[in-house]
């Protein structure tokens, strides 16, 4: 049985991802705050900007699981928020760490109870984490994400160092899945000048018919982990492969 939990498997990525793993015949155990209708993956309910929460589901999901018939596990960060957007300086101080709660530490905390419960495994195991080019690109009003996101690469880079070193170790890598036609984007789209300063390009984008689809990603990044492409602690940008 060839496994996948994932993070955020109601909407957008994370669901065309979690239905192009269930067509190919995985066990789906997907994570996230609301269920979505009409599909045949598992669905468990947590908020994961809260620690508590996200280890008790990722838990629930090791303890429904015969680990003796499993052949390839696969934990995907997937789940994220921009948080709120603007320039440093206007932001809601209080609400900064829900979202890199969400966008950062519960992949390191689900990451750290996923290496601990496959530790017997003998088999493929891999962590994926959907990352973004705004690791690396300082957008002017998502400081938040931006941040958020750099910290996810270094987390990702870190684990696969150390596991590595391991006979049975666990692969780690990082995804940035460009610009994907998702609430996100219209929320980006929705945003003002004042608040981020590159709203016009993402508008543009959409009205040039530039974003990738959800179903476009979820192939890519399935082709890629298939084919076995993925490298211990890879960052991948899918624009560029
Ligand atoms: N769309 C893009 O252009 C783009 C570009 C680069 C990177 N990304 C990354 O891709 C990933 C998916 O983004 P998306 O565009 O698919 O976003 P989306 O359509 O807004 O979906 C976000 C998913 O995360 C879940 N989620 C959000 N907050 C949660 C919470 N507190 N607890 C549990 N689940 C939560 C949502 O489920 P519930 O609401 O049911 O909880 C939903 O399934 C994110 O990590 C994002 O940073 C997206």
């Amino acid at each position: 049985m060839n496994v996948l939990i994932i993070t955020g498997g109601s909407n957008g990525i994370g669901k065309a991802i979690a239905l192009k793993y269930t067509s190919e015949k995985y066990t789906v155990f997907s994570i996230s705050r609301s269920k979505t209708n009409n599909v045949s993956y598992h669905q468990l309910i947590a908020d994961l900007s809260n620690s508590t929460e996200a280890i008790k589901a990722i838990n629930t999901v090791f303890s429904n699981l015969n680990l003796q018939t499993v052949s390839s596990i696969t934990l995907l960060n997937n789940a994220g928020s921009l948080g709120e957007m603007n320039t440093v300086g206007n932001l809601e101080s209080e609400k900064i760490q829900q979202t890199i709660q969400l966008n950062t530490t519960t992949p390191l905390v689900l990451a750290n109870e996923f290496i601990h419960l496959t530790k017997e495994l003998n088999c493929k195991k891999q962590i994926i984490n959907i990352s973004s080019g705004a690791a690396t690109n300082p957008y002017s009003g998502w400081s938040i994400y931006c941040t958020s996101k750099a910290a996810l690469d270094m987390t990702t880079k870190a684990i696969a160092t150390e596991q590595s070193n391991l006979e049975n170790g666990v692969k780690c890598i990082a995804i940035y899945p460009g610009v994907v036609d998702t609430n996100m984007q219209t929320k980006i789209r929705e945003t003002s000048e004042r608040e981020f300063k590159n709203v016009q390009r993402f508008k543009d984008l959409k009205n040039n018919n530039e974003l990738y689809s959800p179903e476009f990603v979820a192939n890519r990044i399935y082709q890629l982990d298939s084919s076995n492409g993925l490298e211990n602690g890879d960052i991948i940008d899918i624009r560029k492969f």
